[in-house]
């Protein structure tokens, strides 16, 4: 039995923030869809299955199912919200919809004496999200918790150390929420928590030093903290047959490209710049619509390497930072869903490149990362900079690219990152940035009539930039920022904020 976790996702929005708390526990966990094979849960060989909440009502036509053998696995199982109602339907018990469907905290009394309440008191805020609930137990079930509504609130099987919980034990508003997991995975499961990112480094670089071997890597640096700590792992573990490539677009953030050679350099690690920002803007000419430009500049990203990979002999690999939120997206895991922007980096290796792929961040959430990159000896504040997406600055100016808009939104973008630092919230922010739009509005500067671009300022608060808030910024700080916007950036004479959610707006405009 491997000493990890699998998590069935049965399409919750939590299920990310489930593998999110079981890693804040030191255990390594991996998020696989509800329908894999017996056959993979085996090879996978689990220390504890976890099956995820999810939209469905068992009874409906399509539920999402899974096979009854797993339950006769010997492996203990949590079922969360609809994981628990499928436990309950597939062993035998029934379903009802909740007379009063439950939405919000709740408090929970606890029944029975459970391992599964160790350090847990009377009374604890647990957060309900539901409008079905079990009605009738299977055999050898007990329930253990129950809130003023649902009766069946925690339920128990102590011999097969199968558990099911309506509420949901992994969104903050459930108080003691980590404890209840920790006693699940540490107790139950008894599964010991040895995953830290010390001893992922430890591990990662004696793989890659076994499957790299003497040959040489290619990997692309993006100005990213992403494929930056992917670059000093794989230097740990190869050392000089790590060629970093690092293809300046000409459509980063200010400063961006030196910043990233000078840590690079104090690190002692050659990095091979490619000035490329001619062929970049050369491509995006006229383009207007962001799918386009997204797919001229993969395209291009890769012509470049392509060219630059001839310049070295056989390089045989091919690094890449993709993360697991990455991988998660990505429609192999998760299954056919509308692209709402084609952002992945998963399976971005072009054939004809005949190389093998390395992804040595493949397992690691975002701030995983950042610890991985802090042990390896980057710069804390380089780690902590704001994700800056691969096409750049490109998808911050809609409509068409050229020199000069790419020129003021990097002074804006400037301007605004120096006051956000200044105003100490930097790290409170997920992202603070600048958009450049493409309409022009009448001013008046020094008694004379202005006619220039409006820069939108978005600042947002995101614990994955799956889902956003847009930042309550303090007016003083606004003011600042505009003030200095437009006096300071030629082009631009008005500054406007942007105050949408994800969902339903994004993050980035494009
Ligand atoms: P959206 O705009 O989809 O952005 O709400 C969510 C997060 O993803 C980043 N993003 C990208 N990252 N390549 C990337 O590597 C891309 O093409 C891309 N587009 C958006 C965005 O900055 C935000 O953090």
């Amino acid at each position: 039995m491997k000493n990890f976790v699998l998590i069935l996702d049965f399409g919750s929005q939590y299920t990310k923030l489930i593998a999110r708390r079981v890693r804040e526990l030191n255990i390594y966990c991996e998020i696989h869809p509800y329908n894999i094979s017996e056959k993979k849960i085996k090879e996978l060989n689990p220390a504890a299955i976890i099956l995820s909440g999810g939209p469905s009502s068992v009874y409906d036509k399509d539920a999402p199912m899974i096979d009854k053998n797993v339950f006769s696995m010997n492996i203990p199982i949590l079922g969360i919200c609809y994981g628990l109602q499928l436990i309950a339907y597939l062993l035998g018990g029934k379903i009802g919809s909740t007379k009063k469907r439950e939405f919000g905290f709740a408090k929970l009394n606890i029944l029975k004496k459970s391992p599964i309440f160790k350090d847990l008191k009377e009374g604890e805020q647990v957060w309900m999200s539901h409008g079905d609930e079990v009605v009738k137990l299977p055999e050898g079930f007990s329930s253990i918790g129950a809130t003023a509504n649902t009766p069946n609130t925690v339920i128990e099987n102590k011999n097969l150390k199968i558990y099911g919980v309506q509420f949901h034990p992994e969104v903050a508003h459930t108080t003691k929420g980590k404890i209840f997991l920790k006693n699940f995975l540490y107790d139950i499961a008894r599964i010991k928590p040895d995953w830290t990112m010390e001893s992922f480094v430890e591990k990662s670089v004696k793989e890659l030093k076994e499957k790299i071997g003497d040959e040489k890597v290619l990997l692309g640096l993006s100005g990213g903290v992403d494929s930056a700590v992917a670059a000093v792992l794989l230097y740990k573990a190869v050392g000089k047959n790590l060629i970093p490539v690092f293809v300046d677009t000409g459509l980063l953030r200010k400063k961006e490209g030196e910043e990233l050679i000078s840590e690079f350099k104090k690190l002692n690690i050659k990095v091979y710049p490619v000035k490329s920002s001619k062929i970049f803007f050369q491509r995006l000419k006229g383009i207007t619509s962001p799918e386009k430009k997204r797919k001229i500049i993969g395209k291009t990203f890769i012509d470049i390497f392509y060219k630059k990979a001839k310049d070295f002999k056989s390089i045989r690999f091919f690094a890449q930072g993709t993360t697991y939120p990455d991988v998660i997206e990505s429609s192999s895991v998760k299954g056919p869903s509308a692209v709402i922007k084609s952002h992945h980096n998963v399976g971005g290796l072009p054939k004809k490149l005949k190389m093998e792929l390395v992804e040595p961040l493949r397992e690691l959430f975002k701030d995983e990362v950042r610890e991985v990159g802090k042990i390896l000896g980057l710069d804390e504040w380089f780690i902590k900079r704001h994700p800056f997406p691969g096409p750049g600055l490109a998808v911050r100016i809609p409509g068409e690219i050229t020199k000069t808009n790419v020129r003021k939104l990097q002074e804006a973008d400037f301007i605004i990152r120096e006051e956000v630092k200044k105003a100490g919230i930097y790290d409170e922010l997920w992202q603070a940035f600048g958009v450049l739009l493409p309409i022009k509005s009448v001013g008046v500067m020094g008694d004379k009539r202005t006619y220039e671009n409006v820069c939108a300022v978005r600042m947002v608060v995101s614990s994955d930039g799956m889902t956003a808030n847009w930042y309550k910024a303090p007016h003083e700080l606004l003011q600042k920022i505009s003030t200095r916007i437009v006096n300071e950036v030629r082009g631009i004479n008005r500054v406007v904020y942007d105050i949408t959610a994800k969902p339903p707006g994004t993050i980035e405009w494009e």
